[in-house]
């Protein structure tokens, strides 16, 4: 198999925007991920405004004839009215309290000479004695605490408390306690446990973080999915109630993949993320449409107003009735909010022509610059309605099929709107499990169809992007975090190696192999922003069981320094083999010198490998 790289034309360039990522809250990639709040169900709302309320997964401390926990509609905040009432009956409590304890996202993660906000509401018949501290889950060791007193005058109506707990022992399978010694009636609202150490102080989990930044992702799309459609409208993600102070947000339950959130993680949090990692910010807002349910085209007015709403919220001056509320969460400089996307797979609904023209409409009248994307896929026959970009979503269950994906675009008119891959993976229990090799590398040679027509793909972004290794609703996922730990799965190493292409000349290349359905390989010139030198980069993915001799002929291009070059292998034993919490780097780019680097490289591709030659120019 031969590569013949034509370097001597000036190649085309990829626009700077083609990968980037897609954050979905889903397997808890925002609540107990990516969003670094400690406490789970942090209003005891999860249950709705129904009373009692589900106050899972806070659990009782002590005996239930020594304290009676129940819930009652008495919060101060409007939003959000349920509120946890603790009837404490002991006259001679346990020295070491009752009260209650929430253990996080399955363990709360505390480490050792760390600092932690607390703050939480409370209201109390009778002066307040109550003890914060953190805990093991098992076996109650105390990590760190601190003692809360107030007089009955305090706190006869609601009050906020803030205290900082610092951790003198580490364990990553913690609880917040909340306990008293003495006999009364204690209200408590909106427990938040936030480590004080969180990426740029926004409260972003910084080890999570440091995954994304190190793809150099240029756009973030965000926050779904199915999540902003939910199963049911009622259920649906809406912008509105995720702004403002994070006490007062109502929440919801997301009835797609199933799980209560407190919204900690909003739309400010995405806008405030993407400007935080560089990337520009995608949004994509309900359009009147679940998976179950649908708003008629001729009601949809409100809909409209609350996407336009939203984009004030991220783009108006800080005057603005929507732009005034972003100044006062901190941002008064709009954010730089230049794509939107009009719902979510929603293409095939009855109302969603309808639905989408009254949002296209009225976006493109008050907001001109911003591109829409259409949830209809125009790769094989062009759009009957005005778009920007179209979304495509592919899901394969066969490796094959996701490396022949690479072919897609190829006769794609280049007339009409350019195409969003918003969301891509190989999924399935046979080939992707919990994230293959084999996964990762049919994606690489479906990347590569990608870049070769990124004349008119102009964005990509793997889906999803997160996955809390405690909810695996769906997987693979790129990412997989628990409470202490992280790892990128063989498919986030392939986008890794694929972050050098945004921006970069797509040079004219000539793949002859006999394999045609098991190698890809493009070639590109890209520019090392940190020592300002031009780099060719190869890049062949081969998805076949069997090794491949390989030659790459340079015409046109010499090394300055040939004795530079490098190649890098993404391989494993076996195509099924993973990565996993024991064994997190068992499948990482591995990095090596290459021996012959003139205008001729004579190399040996591993079965099921992506292998990428570096050059100095
Ligand atoms: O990425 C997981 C889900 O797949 C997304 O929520 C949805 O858009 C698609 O069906």
């Amino acid at each position: 198999t031969t590569l013949v790289v034509d370097a001597s034309k000036s190649g085309r360039q990829i626009p700077d925007t083609l990968f980037g990522i897609f954050f979905e809250e889903i397997n808890h990639a925002g609540a107990g991920g990516l969003w670094a709040e400690l406490v789970n169900n942090r209003g005891f709302e999860a249950g709705g405004t129904q009373v009692p309320s589900n106050i899972a997964p806070w659990t009782i401390v002590g005996q239930e004839s020594a304290i009676l926990l129940q819930t009652e509609l008495s919060s101060c905040f409007e939003r959000n009215k349920v509120a946890l009432r603790m009837d404490v009956l002991c006259d001679n409590c346990p020295s070491d309290g009752v009260g209650v304890s929430n253990p996080g996202f399955w363990g709360m993660n505390i480490v050792q000479g760390n600092k932690y906000k607390i703050v939480f509401f409370v209201r109390s018949e009778g002066p307040l004695y109550m003890t914060v501290s953190f805990r093991k889950t098992e076996g109650g060791g105390i990590l760190a605490s601190s003692n809360i007193d107030a007089s009955e005058s305090e706190v006869s109506k609601w009050k906020r408390i803030e205290t900082t707990l610092v951790a003198d022992t580490s364990s990553s399978n913690s609880s917040l306690y909340l306990t008293t010694t003495k006999k009364g009636v204690i209200l408590l609202d909106q427990v938040s446990a936030m480590p004080l150490d969180t990426y740029k102080g926004h409260g972003f989990r910084g080890d999570l973080v440091n995954m994304l930044l190190e793809l150099k992702p240029t756009f973030f799309r965000f926050p779904g999915g199915c999540f902003v459609e939910g199963q049911t409208l009622r259920n649906a993600f809406r912008w509105k109630d995720s702004v403002g102070p994070w006490e007062e947000r109502p929440g919801h339950f997301g009835d797609v993949w199933s799980y209560w959130t407190d919204e900690g993680f909003g739309y400010f949090e995405g806008l405030q993320l993407a400007e935080d990692i560089g990337a520009r910010p995608l949004w994509v807002f309900n359009n009147g449409i679940s998976h179950t349910d649908q708003v008629d085209t001729s009601v949809i007015t409100p809909f409209v107003k609350e996407a336009l709403d939203g984009i004030e919220f991220a783009r108006g001056e800080a005057t603005s009735k929507w732009g005034s509320l972003r100044a006062s969460m901190g941002h008064p400089k709009p954010f730089d909010l230049k794509y939107v996307a009009i719902g979510n797979e929603d293409c095939g609904k009855t109302n969603y022509q309808g639905n989408y023209l009254a949002f296209y409409e009225a976006i493109r009248h008050a907001y001109p610059d911003i591109q829409m994307i259409s949830n209809c896929d125009a790769s094989s026959k062009p759009l009957d309605h005005p778009a920007d970009m179209y979304d495509y979503h592919t899901y394969p269950h066969e490796a094959i099929k996701m490396f022949n994906n690479a072919h897609v675009f190829d006769k794609t008119p280049r007339n009409g709107p350019k195409a969003f891959v918003s969301e891509y993976a190989l999924i399935g229990d046979i080939q992707a499990k919990h994230g293959t090799l084999l996964g990762a590398v049919s994606e690489a040679g479906f990347l590569i169809g990608l870049e070769r027509n990124s004349d008119h793909v102009i964005m990509a972004s793997y889906a999803p992007l997160f996955v809390n290794a405690n909810d695996r609703m769906w997987s693979p996922a790129a990412i997989v975090f628990n409470s202490n730990q992280v790892y990128g799965t063989p498919s986030y190493w392939v986008q890794f190696m694929f972050r050098e292409s945004n921006g970069a000349t797509f040079l004219k290349s000539q793949l002859q192999t006999p394999d045609p359905d098991s190698v890809a390989a493009s070639a590109i010139l890209w520019k090392n922003l940190q020592d300002k030198k031009t780099y060719l980069k190869i890049k062949v993915a081969n998805v076949g069981s069997n090794q491949i001799n390989f030659k790459i002929s340079l015409n046109g291009f010499e090394s300055s320094n040939a004795t530079k070059a490098t190649k890098t292998v993404l391989t494993s034993k076996n195509a099924l083999d993973e990565n996993s919490l024991a064994n997190p780097t068992n499948i990482v780019p591995k990095r090596s010198p290459l021996q012959s680097a003139n205008n001729e490289i004579n190399d040996i591709l591993p079965p099921v490998s992506l292998t990428v030659f570096d050059l100095l120019k």
